[in-house]
């Protein structure tokens, strides 16, 4: 049995294979076909954080497959109260046939995973956020962007950039990363990142400038500057990235035919311009409606695993 805590632990060949199972399931559902390959499945969902995209995504998926999803907030459940991860994980996975949980520590999602008997699935910790790259390598196959890209992130070292740098060492393509000084990727995955580059030939540059990172970049990617739990660092965070925002101005110094990719939701004015987001938003809503298709594709793939 497969957990789904992030790509790390996943070959380029399974995070491919996914990928693919969600192309079919989105090529079947543009003709009206459901494949109820999760009938009878329920997944449990649980938010300690807000979401649009990953709740609507998981909950609708699961129905298209023939399962059914419980919404689960920590206001609501008493895991929220205090009831113990290990008491709250042995107890749902004893009825559930899955689960995916959005938190904080990345450590909670472990501990949940190491007492499941069913597979656990990242929909956002403070470290990662895999699910979302899934749907975002889906676009780019999409949008034939896939082939020996070379990716700019700007903006906040954070749970997106972690993921990038993940998908990037897996699948051995060209990541640039530029955060403000104090902004960095952790260090400890940068390192194991770089790692695995190694064996993937991908190329990873870690920079402080904007400009310097987007020069001559296939794809250009930021993520809000204050994520979740970082509400009360808003303001000195909007000082601190000034001059981070990508609008068409830097987007001009990327590959003519570069696209913008956010993860959503964004934050005109800040991480993005309005401007950007109007000439992007093909592609960027795309990637949104992306996250139905590829994680019915995750779901689908780890049941199967399991045989
Ligand atoms: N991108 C993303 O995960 O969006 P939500 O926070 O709306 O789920
Ligand atoms: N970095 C953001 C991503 C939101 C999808 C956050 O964690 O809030």
């Amino acid at each position: 049995m497969r957990h789904f805590l992030t790509l790390k632990d996943f070959t380029k060949e399974e995070i491919l294979e996914i990928v693919d199972i969600a192309l079919e399931i989105k090529k079947d559902l543009k003709a009206g076909v459901y494949k109820k390959e999760l009938e009878n499945k329920t997944l449990a969902m649980i938010f300690e954080k807000s979401s649009t995209r990953t709740r609507v995504s998981f909950e609708t998926g699961m129905f298209q497959l023939g399962g059914h999803a419980l919404f689960l907030s920590n206001r609501d459940i008493h895991l929220g109260r205090g009831e113990p991860v290990k008491d709250t994980a042995r107890v749902i996975s004893s009825m559930c046939d899955m689960v995916m949980i959005r938190t904080f520590e990345h450590s909670m999602i472990e501990e949940f995973a190491s007492y499941s008997k069913v597979p656990v699935i990242n929909g956002l910790t403070d470290s990662y956020h895999p699910v979302q790259l899934l749907a975002d390598y889906m676009t780019m196959v999409e949008y034939n962007l896939h082939k020996k890209p070379v990716v700019a992130y700007v903006g906040d070292g954070n749970n997106m950039t972690n993921s990038w740098l993940m998908l990037a060492a897996k699948l051995g393509f060209e990541l640039r990363i530029a955060t403000p000084k104090g902004y960095e990727v952790d260090t400890d995955i940068l390192d194991d990142a770089l790692h695995m580059a190694k064996e993937s030939g991908a190329v990873i540059k870690v920079m402080n400038d904007p400009k310097e990172a987007i020069r001559k970049a296939s794809i250009v990617t930021t993520d809000t500057w204050a994520s979740m739990g970082q509400e009360d660092e808003k303001e000195q965070r909007v000082k601190d990235f000034d001059g981070f925002m990508v609008d068409s101005l830097k987007m001009c110094l990327a590959k003519k035919s570069a696209k913008f990719l956010h993860c959503l939701p964004a934050y005109r004015g800040q991480e993005v311009s309005e401007e950007l987001m109007d000439l992007h938003a093909d592609i960027i809503f795309s990637e949104a409606e992306n996250r139905l298709h590829a994680q019915k594709g995750l779901m689908v793939w780890l049941d199967r695993q399991r045989g």
